[in-house]
């Protein structure tokens, strides 16, 4: 399973952990739901960690549950349109169940606490994304009687030290998250305002985390962050502005962290997402090319093909800084693919500015983008800045046109891909049919491939025979 971003089979997804053993003591029932990206779905493991040493199980049905939790998104409007329907739904069942908790945690928290907790009193608890070990206390202040919030962000806080449960996983891929954060401000993000300032992990509690998952079995690693590759452990706390020298001499960087987690086993292979142009250096691109089991694959948010678009989304870098980028990936590494994100549509789009967007595309050859109309969020830069002039029409038409430009540069690729064999690793059973697995080759790309007599966790040589524009599907090779 992938949700490297905003996966929508995902959104939604229950997520679960085995039940401890030997426990005698009744355990109490706790449901978590989780929208948004990869780094909430992180973030619902840690709170199952927490709450699973503090007298819960959890279950995947929301019915029966004793505590129900959303871990929220506010990326897009349309986002939080979702998750405040599924609050409404869970507020129903207080009905026939009085003792019910039903709560938000994550990005929704801070923004909407008091509408969620007074003006609509849709739930009992809410808390924000650095202050889930306070979880066990906020339960007890709402079993008492009270509301109990929250939502303070933490300079500090990066959940070093806690050995997330796995949920609802493959047993072969996990995320693993090594920054908390950002202190980019992009001017249409609402991130910085949810998630707080950046935050690097220790290094060591990562290359650990990495190690135990292999000798469980795991075979493959994303590190997560809000921008990776500004990583900078300079001893805890917030990244400095202007490290002094020796500070620096002590640092790690993030092309040493991926160095050090290449080093767990040739046989765990090594992604990471999601990188930022501004900080893409050719350091962390000689990593990648020393070590074939990190995987050749990265994903660039680019977001517009225009420098003036960049610009007022103070994004830090130019449509030619991006191309020099994407030329200098394709020099340390040939074979390495890339994805994208795009948003059609920004405060005074025009379609100059759109064309660039279309025919950075194209140049740059993206396997896959994942591509939004613009939404207006509150307290950013944009919403105090510009007016958000691009009427609806045109930005979905944008949007529509990017879309199917994209899905034929997939389709195109992935014939070229056609006669060619990957080295896959097995992840699970194919949906569509128990014959065959699923899996995914350097590039990210799902491969569909029969079983033969391989199992979850293998290597397996694939020879691909057939594609759509989403996946590959291939036979096995040497056999
Ligand atoms: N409107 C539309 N898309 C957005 N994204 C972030 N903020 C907004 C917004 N206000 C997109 C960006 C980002 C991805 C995670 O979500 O493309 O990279
Ligand atoms: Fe992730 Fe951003 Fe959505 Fe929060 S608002 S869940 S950080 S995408």
């Amino acid at each position: 399973m992938t949700h490297s971003q905003h996966d929508e089979s995902l959104q939604g997804t229950a997520t679960l952990v085995d039940k401890p053993i030997h426990s005698d003591i009744q355990l109490r029932k706790l449901y978590i739901e989780s929208y948004g990206c990869a780094m909430n779905f992180a973030d619902s493991e840690i709170v199952a960690s927490i709450l699973t040493k503090n007298g819960f199980e959890t279950v995947k049905e929301f019915e029966k549950a004793d505590v129900i939790f959303v871990n929220t998104c506010s990326i897009r409007d349309n986002a939080e349109t979702r998750v405040r329907k599924r609050l409404t739904d869970f507020r129903q069942l207080k009905r026939t169940n009085p003792s019910l908790i039903v709560g938000v945690l994550g990005c929704m928290a801070e923004r909407l606490k008091s509408q969620f907790l007074e003006e609509e009193q849709l739930v009992d608890i809410v808390v924000g994304p650095d202050a889930y070990r306070d979880l066990p206390n906020l339960i007890e202040t709402v079993e008492g009687g009270q509301k109990a919030v929250n939502v303070i962000l933490s300079k500090e806080e990066t959940y070093a030290d806690i050995s997330p449960v796995r949920l609802d996983t493959n047993g072969v891929c996990a995320f693993v998250s090594i920054t908390r954060g950002c202190d980019n401000m992009c001017a249409f993000c609402v991130v910085p305002f949810t998630r707080g300032r950046e935050r690097s992990r220790e290094p060591q509690t990562i290359v650990n985390e990495a190690r135990d998952l292999f000798l469980r079995g795991y075979r493959e690693v994303t590190l997560l962050g809000q921008n990776v590759n500004s990583y900078l452990w300079t001893g805890g706390g917030l990244k400095k502005d202007n490290p002094s020298k020796e500070e620096l001499e002590n640092a790690t960087t993030f092309a040493q962290l991926l160095d050090m987690v290449a080093k767990v086993s040739p046989l765990l292979r090594v992604r990471y997402s999601t990188s930022h142009p501004k900080d893409m250096q050719n350091d962390v691109l000689e990593v990648m090319a020393k070590y074939p089991n990190i995987c050749k694959y990265i994903h660039l948010p680019v977001q517009s093909g225009s420098s003036t678009m960049l610009d007022k989304m103070n994004r830090g870098y130019t449509r030619e800084w991006y191309l020099e980028r994407v030329a200098a990936i394709k020099h340390y590494m040939p074979n390495c693919e890339m994805s994208t994100d795009i948003i059609t549509g920004f405060c005074g789009e025009t379609d100059e500015d759109h064309a660039q967007t279309v025919s950075l595309m194209k140049e740059s050859g993206f396997i896959m983008s994942y591509m939004f109309k613009y939404s207006e969020r509150p307290k950013t830069l944009a919403e105090r800045k510009f007016k958000d002039d691009v009427p609806e029409e045109i930005k979905a038409k944008r949007l529509q046109e990017v879309i199917d430009l994209q899905h034929e540069l997939s389709h195109q690729r992935n014939i070229k891909d056609i006669g060619k064999t990957f080295e896959v690793l097995v992840e699970s059973v194919s949906k569509r049919s128990a014959d065959f697995y699923s899996g995914r080759n350097t590039h990210n790309k799902v491969v569909i491939f029969p079983k033969g007599n391989y199992k979850k966790g293998d290597y397996v040589h694939v020879t691909i025979t057939e594609c759509s524009s989403a996946t590959l599907k291939g036979v096995l090779a040497n056999e």
